[in-house]
């Protein structure tokens, strides 16, 4: 059929524009855009990979499944099958917990394990919803200390901005083994609802693809630390108040991580009270279990490297003996690991001069050169930096009083200036990087031509574009590069011990 004036044709093609702007604003597409894949009859969030409380290598390994449904009433079940083999094994029942959330509607959040995997073997899952299968993505099991592997590193990420779904598209390309994200996980304030638009659709997308992301998180390992906006503060705004966000704090329920870190005690030291009414402080400590606040900090294997997550948010006082004693415990336990690397937030050293004056976490520098860290991984600024290896000493390390807040920490840096990663490959310090160009808005990003305005001991400062790091160990070599959402190598050091 044609139409015959264009007159009509500009007026049809207006009312398919208001239709598609209509539709866009309801809350029906909305819903269609949180579940925009093809399990979403099924699913409400389709399965992710979680590595579970699993702090050590086992054979055989383990790995935890999380996804979420609206309503309970069906019978749910997990299998697992080797890779090549035809044979399909059941596994535990899956555990269940029915909430709701304001905001999200009723949910059920479904926790399976999958188990009896051979260390870095690939494998196949499927999930059954009332014995017809619904599901099934391939994925591998955590690798073991004689196996070479493959680590992305990336934060300040959710935001569902065109940069973060490239980016997605782009580490899918890359073949992790596991992701690493130095917190920011999703804007603003953690909640459920922004993992929603922000987190899933673009980490599980049913396609990979530069516009919309990859189906990561089905098949990879991601482990996270909790950023200020997962868990703290952003300006006035207090993710911890549960009146104002009722499904905030959500990396404590959304994710399952080793619960080996220090105990801690909601309201008591290093762990700010939870603000909110009752019934929602109970509804989220039902749902968090003992991963609240215990997760925040956290310690694992992975290869032939020993990997600590630590929470660097405002409240955390890292002179306080108990956690200095189990960071430095933790770091000396691993004698066994040829690499030790550590992810937080905010960064120690970083020259961004957004976030330049909170610097409280160089005063674990010490631990992390005692224990031989190599690399420190972290976000909050939305860019790229590599420092010279370094060894730092605080010009004096006096805990805050209570109150009061430590930001900056001057003192003495030595920066191992002969190291290059090309040629010299044995760095004399630990080298600090910023990988925090995921998604979020840019910034610093004036700065990154402008020596000038950088610390003496950065070395590399990048941004545009975004971007993540990925670090390929093998053996007694790493090496770490820098890729933009295009794929373009940004930078490149290797390791060698
Ligand atoms: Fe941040």
């Amino acid at each position: 059929m044609t139409i015959p004036d264009t007159h009509h044709k500009s007026c049809a093609r207006l009312c398919v524009l208001l239709a598609l702007l209509l539709f866009s604003l309801s809350p029906a597409s909305i819903r269609a855009n949180e579940t925009a894949d093809s399990t979403s009859n099924n699913f409400v969030v389709a399965p992710y990979l979680q590595l579970g409380d699993r702090p050590s290598l086992t054979d055989p390994e383990s790995l935890t499944l999380l996804w979420q449904t609206i309503d309970s009433k069906d019978n749910w079940s997990v299998q697992v099958k080797d890779d090549g083999a035809r044979r399909w094994k059941s596994q535990a029942a899956p555990k269940v917990q029915s909430v709701e959330l304001p905001g999200n509607g009723p949910r059920c959040f479904f926790t399976g394990q999958l188990t009896g995997l051979a260390p870095g073997k690939p494998f196949d899952y499927r999930l059954l919803r009332n014995d017809a299968p619904v599901f099934e993505a391939h994925a591998q099991a955590r690798k073991a200390a004689s196996q070479p592997y493959r680590f992305v590193v990336v934060g300040d990420c959710g935001t569902n901005s065109a940069p973060q779904r490239q980016v997605a598209n782009q580490i899918y390309s890359a073949k992790p083994d596991f992701v690493m994200v130095p917190g920011d996980i999703v804007y603003n304030n953690g909640r459920l609802s922004e993992y929603m638009h922000r987190y899933f659709p673009i980490y599980n997308s049913e396609q990979a693809t530069p516009d919309k992301g990859a189906p990561l998180i089905r098949s990879t390992v991601f482990v996270a630390a909790a950023g200020n906006h997962d868990i703290d503060v952003m300006g006035r705004v207090v993710a911890r108040d549960l009146d104002l966000f009722p499904d905030g704090l959500g990396y404590f329920y959304l994710w399952s991580q080793p619960l080996n870190g220090p105990p801690l005690v909601s309201g008591q030291a290093n762990t700010p009270k939870l603000i909110g009414l009752e019934s929602h402080q109970s509804r989220f400590l039902k749902l968090a279990g003992p991963r609240y606040p215990r997760m925040a900090n956290f310690s694992f294997d992975y290869g032939n490297a020993h990997i600590v997550v630590l929470d660097a948010n405002q409240y955390m006082d890292w002179l306080d003996p108990k956690l200095r004693t189990w960071l430095e415990d933790d770091l000396a336990s691993a004698n066994n690991a040829k690499w030790r690397f550590v992810c937080f937030h905010q960064p120690g050293f970083n020259s961004d001069l957004g976030h330049f004056i909170e610097q409280r976490m160089r005063l674990l520098s010490d631990i992390f050169e005692r224990q031989k860290v190599d690399v420190v991984f972290n976000g909050h600024t939305h860019n790229y930096q590599r420092s010279y290896p370094l060894h730092f000493v605080p010009a004096k390390r006096e805990r805050a009083k209570p109150g009061e807040q430590i930001n900056a920490v001057p003192g003495t840096w030595t920066l191992d200036r002969a190291f290059d990663g090309v040629t010299n490959t044995h760095p004399d310090g630990v080298l600090y990087i910023v990988s925090g160009a995921g998604g979020a808005g840019l910034t610093g990003t004036y700065q990154a031509g402008n020596q000038s305005t950088w610390q003496e001991f950065t070395f590399k400062f990048i941004a545009p574009p975004h971007s993540f790091t990925t670090c390929d160990v093998n053996d007694k070599t790493l090496i770490v590069r820098q890729l933009s959402a295009d794929g373009d190598e940004l930078d490149r050091f290797t390791i060698t011990k």
